[in-house]
């Protein structure tokens, strides 16, 4: 059940140019959250902007006080108020929210797929599959530039191995992440199974679900739409998925999601 919780800013760090990492104490959300869920955050003071954005919950912190991390990147006006709170300011956050990741089954390789800012919703998740146990995930991390891959350290201090893909070539593989998912796709000793989980802009995960399917491998696409309410009502944030002999169906990215089979959704 989500809670609509005051919640106190206790950090607000820069990580870069344009990207903050937020840390909100909300024990009541905390403790319901799983890996790929969000919460709706009112970003200023008032009624402005009116409508909350929805952000992933990057991590819940250990300890009892129950505090949970938000890492975002400004784009608009929503998310430059949001990084103009400062510490012991209040936060109106909505959640947890949405479905969360399926843990990859047992024996199974997790293959992480993040463009861009998609990258917060991963830290949760590579807790999540520690804590049970799973097997150490792979992380394909792609950006515009060196300088908009963040959080590389929590990966790095977790033993996570890395692939980096920047798109002017400034870091690892220039191009597309999907120039390291294919040749590892297309491996004919590629180990054991796995299972991609793939946050981004839609383009990188049209390019993800399509190589995914056709590699006849099981894939997870975290979604982002516009969120005007986040709890189902607006049926605003809809995508569209394969129909069946009733005609078009369309599921809301708030409520049936935000993550969903490669296999259950059209880009
Ligand atoms: C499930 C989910 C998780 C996300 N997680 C993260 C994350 O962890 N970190 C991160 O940086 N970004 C995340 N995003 C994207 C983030 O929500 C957007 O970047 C943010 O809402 C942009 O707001 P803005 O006002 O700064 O940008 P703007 O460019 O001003 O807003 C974008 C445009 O959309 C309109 N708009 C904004 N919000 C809404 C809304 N809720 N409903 C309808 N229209 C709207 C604005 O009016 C504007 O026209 C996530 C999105 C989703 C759906
Ligand atoms: S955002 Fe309103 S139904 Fe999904």
């Amino acid at each position: 059940m989500p809670s609509d919780i005051a919640a106190p800013v206790i950090r607000h760090d820069v990580l870069g140019r344009d990207h903050f990492l937020l840390t909100l104490e909300c024990p009541a959300i905390a403790r319901e959250a799983r890996a790929g869920q969000f919460v709706m955050l009112r970003a200023g003071r008032g009624f402005q902007p009116l409508l909350r954005r929805p952000m992933s919950i990057c991590r819940v912190l250990p300890g009892r006080r129950g505090r949970i991390q938000i890492l975002y990147k400004i784009v608009g006006e929503g998310t430059r108020c949001l990084s103009q709170q400062p510490v012991g300011a209040t936060v109106p956050t909505l959640g947890p929210l949405g479905n969360g990741f399926r843990l990859a089954p047992d024996g199974t390789r997790p293959i992480l797929v993040a463009g861009g800012i998609g990258i917060a919703i991963f830290p949760f998740l590579v807790e999540a599959l520690r804590a049970a146990r799973r097997a150490t995930p792979l992380l394909i991390y792609g950006a515009r530039a060196n300088r908009d891959l963040v959080a590389l350290d929590f990966f790095r201090a977790r033993d996570v191995p890395m692939r980096l893909a920047t798109e002017d070539g400034s870091r690892g593989t220039k191009g597309f992440v999907t120039r390291i998912l294919e040749p590892l796709l297309a491996r004919k000793d590629r180990g054991p199974r796995m299972e991609i989980f793939a946050c981004g802009p839609t383009p990188m995960l049209k390019a993800v679900r399509e190589r995914a399917l056709g590699a006849g491998v099981p894939c997870q696409l975290a979604l982002e739409s516009q969120m005007p309410c986040g709890i189902g009502v607006c049926l605003g944030c809809v995508v569209g998925c394969p129909p069946d002999e009733r005609g078009p169906i369309f599921r809301r990215v708030c409520a049936e999601g935000p993550v969903f089979g490669a296999e259950e959704v059209v880009l």
